[in-house]
């Protein structure tokens, strides 16, 4: 099958090439991808692999081979995939039962691809930092994958959503999907904030910390500064922050998701879509910080 292979040698690091059909395993079902999506984390994690290796966290697609578990969805459902061991930027994958959740008619099924680690991490960011009523959440990277759906998570629980970016530019759209508040950078966001969702890390973290309030928490997603954050101190009064990981199991939150899109209450902001073959082009995109939300690839 044609699958998406690391390649130190190819401009990017990746190229589109032949891998082994995968065999599923227990409790796994195989899946036919016709989408995908790119995550930060999979598109420059993948650097560390070795030539040869499929990366990709999240596709959506059709199932060929059910799961031998009970409930699985039969072959020929429209299905969303995940798993954290990747191989998922393939013409077919293979994928833990509960990694699945069923796609309804009525969702594009390339818009469903986005949904798995941007989506299911901002949902799970958010319920790990309690009660949102009325609370004042600062999101960083709200340009983003992981930002674009916790702004309209938070503002879906109630939040007073404040959303950084790094221009302008890169805010345009966010108060239609719930931001209160579209700031560039921190400053002049006003103290106390209840709730931080960090995707940038580095002295924008440091600079989160000291806009928290009494009982605030950081939950500390991803580093797309690749900078450290040094903190003056923490001491003073009571507040935490928190390494978050998204972790495995995603049907149920996957599912849930999917519910909000098809009633209307949550939106994919697709910044790119194109067909795989110009998967270079995408990457590029993304890593240079030009795709507002999320990147689609079609399988053609
Ligand atoms: N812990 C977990 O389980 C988990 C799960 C999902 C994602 N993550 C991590 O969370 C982060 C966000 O993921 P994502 O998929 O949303 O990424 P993304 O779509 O690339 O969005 C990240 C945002 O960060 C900002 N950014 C990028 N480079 C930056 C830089 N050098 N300095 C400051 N801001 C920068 C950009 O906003 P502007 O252009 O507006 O500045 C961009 O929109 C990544 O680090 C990812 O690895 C972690």
């Amino acid at each position: 099958m044609r699958a998406v292979l690391v390649d130190s040698n190819a401009a990017g690091g990746f190229q589109i090439g032949e891998s082994p059909e995968p065999e599923p395993g227990p409790n796994q079902a195989l899946v036919e991808v016709r989408h995908l999506s790119l995550n930060f984390g999979d598109l420059n994690g993948a650097r560390a692999r070795p030539d040869g290796f499929v990366p990709g966290w999240d596709s959506s697609g059709v199932i060929v081979q059910p799961a031998a578990v009970e409930g699985s969805p039969p072959a020929g459902t429209r299905v969303v995939t995940t798993m954290l061991s990747q191989g998922g930027w393939a013409e077919r994958r293979t994928v833990d039962f509960d990694e699945i959740a069923v796609v309804p008619d009525n969702i594009d099924l390339g818009e469903a691809a986005c949904l798995p680690v941007a989506g299911v991490t901002a949902l799970r960011a958010l319920r790990r930092s309690g009660a949102l009523l009325g609370k004042r959440v600062l999101i960083t990277g709200a340009s983003g994958g992981v930002g674009h759906f916790a702004v309209q998570l938070a503002a879906l629980g109630g939040a007073h959503v404040i959303a950084s970016v790094g221009s302008e530019a890169r805010g345009e759209g966010l108060r239609e999907l719930g931001a209160a508040e579209v700031v560039v950078g921190l400053d002049g966001v006003e103290r106390p904030i209840d709730v931080v969702l960090d995707n940038v890390g580095g002295p924008q973290l440091a600079a989160a910390w000291r806009l928290l309030g009494e009982g605030g928490v950081i939950q500390c997603i991803g580093t797309t500064s690749r900078q450290d954050a040094a903190f003056p101190s923490l001491v003073g009064m009571y507040r935490r922050i928190e390494a978050f990981t998204k972790g495995p199991s995603s049907s149920a939150d996957m599912a849930y998701l999917l519910r909000l899109m098809g009633e209307g209450k949550l939106r994919v902001e697709v910044g790119w879509r194109g067909s795989w073959s110009r998967f270079a082009e995408a990457a590029e995109a993304l890593n240079g910080r030009r795709v507002k939300g999320k990147a689609i690839l079609d399988i053609d």
